[in-house]
């Protein structure tokens, strides 16, 4: 459901049903793995719906058919470490092709300003439509500084999938990168006065590693 201009609520049940599961502080981290990289393909999907199509013709056994085919456009995907990696794999599951680039973003706890310390991306950004992956969306901060990063190297298109976004961090980020289409599974309520989510999911990167 698109919610503003720039914004997109992915409100399907089955991606709600597992999001309550990941909510839930007594979700094990393998099972709070596996929900992740499930949610990520079922936005996948959604993410995905404007690619471009053109025309082919197949033989199937019974006759010739005229079908279509995505537009030979390549993707990239980029992780924001270390909590997008989480996402990585759902994503592959609908495009295998894709490429995979990284930014390495940690919060400083006291500023919780981005601290950048890894960047790799594909060599060939610039023939590449490319989502970045991060499972939370709080201050905005580590978004903005990835999209800053990746827009450097002019990819042809840039989307931001994050599975709960915050409105401060929603505010901050489509003001930031007005031509960036987000995509979220839940806008929660707040931030609180560490910069956490509420009710949010605690500490993602936490969750999915098990470093708690
Ligand atoms: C978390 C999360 C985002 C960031 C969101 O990462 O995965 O990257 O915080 O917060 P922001 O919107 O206020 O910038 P964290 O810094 O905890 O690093 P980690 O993934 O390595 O645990
Ligand atoms: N990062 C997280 O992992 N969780 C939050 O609630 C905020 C930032």
């Amino acid at each position: 459901m698109q919610v503003s201009n720039n914004v997109t609520w992915v409100d399907h049940p089955l991606v709600q049903h597992k999001l309550t599961i990941l909510r839930n502080e007594r979700t094990s981290s393998k099972d709070f793995r596996q929900l992740v990289s499930e949610i990520a393909t079922l936005m996948c999907y959604e993410a995905t719906r404007d690619l471009p199509l053109k025309e082919v013709e197949v033989k199937t056994p019974v006759a010739m058919a005229r079908t279509k085919v995505i537009a030979g456009r390549k993707l990239a995907f980029v992780p924001i470490l270390r909590a997008g990696l989480g996402m990585v794999d759902g994503m592959l599951t609908l495009v295998p092709g894709a490429k995979i680039g990284h930014i390495g973003l940690y919060r400083d706890p006291e500023t919780l300003k981005p601290v950048e310390y890894y960047c790799k991306l594909p060599h060939d950004m610039s023939e590449r439509d490319c989502i970045v992956l991060d499972p939370m969306l709080a201050t905005g901060g580590s978004a903005i500084d990835a999209i800053t990063q990746i827009k450097k190297r002019s990819p042809r298109s840039i989307k931001f999938m994050c599975i709960i976004a915050a409105p401060e961090g929603l505010k901050a980020l489509t003001e930031a990168h007005p031509d960036v289409p987000v995509y979220c599974a839940n806008i929660d309520e707040r931030l609180n006065d560490h910069g956490y989510i509420v009710p949010g999911l605690g500490d993602a990167g936490d969750r999915i590693f098990g470093t708690l």
